[in-house]
């Protein structure tokens, strides 16, 4: 007989259920978790017990290893888990880096066509920034046929970012004149929503990759990597292992901009410190 669960009720995660799924997340995708994040996973995952009909965290995540559920509940599983707070000009003084010393110095350096990176893009406020930062460059200075590739490891934030419609509470950031350039507004009144325009929609293309793979071979050279509020989710080995493999992906003479609160320290990577948190490929 089914067991019929009420919306009040909370599926309890024991420790060796923990355990498993921690481990599991940790070594294909990085993030680490440590039993501080059993609550936090617990409470993530009951929706996806609940779609599921699953009753325990044992059957879930039996079922999680089967070939069924590998190929269907592993993506919505890690969309669960990942954590996607983001904004527009988050950080803003990177933003202001850029146009000041890194697009003069690509254009100095004949770079007409930048291409660019944002890694762990979230629901792509990060890329939508960076194409209004380019684009207003792009205007004052003269054309910049620049392009941009937003990845991410969660499907769900990355088809949110596709859609580029956001709530008026999350364009805040975004000074009043470049929302006038950027914004399109909703026909209707009553849903307060605004459309990234298509000029800079179409310079910017979303995919997923697992930042934790092998290594990011398809994809062509950049000169500007945003890979911002997403090492602070990996241990050390993994973040210096990132780092190398995202400055593999950079041209010589490319710019790494990290998060605020992230740091290189005594990692042995190929780039030099420009300033605390952004770096140029040697
Ligand atoms: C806090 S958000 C940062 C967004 C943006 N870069 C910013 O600074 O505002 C971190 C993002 O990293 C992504 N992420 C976590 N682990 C990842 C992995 N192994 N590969 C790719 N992306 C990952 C998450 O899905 C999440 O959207």
């Amino acid at each position: 007989m089914e067991t019929r669960l009420l919306h009040a009720d909370v599926i309890k995660m024991t420790e060796a259920d923990f355990k498993k799924l921690s481990e599991y997340i940790y070594e294909h995708y990085g993030i680490k978790m440590p039993i501080t994040k059993k609550p936090l996973l617990e409470s993530r995952l009951q929706k996806r017990l609940r779609e599921n009909r699953i009753t325990s965290f044992k059957h879930y995540i039996d079922y999680l290893f089967t070939p069924h559920g590998q190929s269907v509940e592993l993506i919505p599983m890690v969309n669960a888990v990942t954590t996607n707070k983001t904004n527009f000009f988050r950080e803003s003084d990177h933003f202001t880096f850029l146009s000041e010393v890194v697009l003069p110095d690509l254009v100095s350096r004949k770079v007409t066509a930048p291409n660019i990176w944002s890694a762990g893009c979230s629901t792509g406020e990060e890329p939508y920034t960076l194409a209004m930062v380019l684009s207003d460059y792009s205007a004052a200075r003269g054309g910049l046929n620049y392009s941009i590739l937003g990845t991410d490891l969660s499907t769900d934030v990355l088809q949110r970012a596709v859609n580029a419609v956001y709530t008026e509470d999350m364009i805040v950031e975004i000074p009043l004149a470049v929302r006038r350039r950027y914004l399109l507004q909703s026909k209707s009144r009553e849903a307060k929503v605004v459309k990234i325009a298509p000029a800079l929609r179409e310079r910017i293309t979303f995919q997923r990759l697992n930042l934790m793979d092998d290594h990011y071979g398809t994809l062509p050279d950049f000169h500007v990597v945003f890979c911002r509020n997403v090492l602070i989710y990996f241990d050390r080995p993994t973040q210096e292992r990132v780092i190398n493999k995202l400055a593999a992906k950079l041209e010589r003479g490319g710019y790494l901009f990290v998060g605020h609160s992230e740091s290189l320290t005594q990692m042995q990577v190929p780039l030099r410190q420009i300033r605390p948190t952004i770096f140029q490929k040697l």
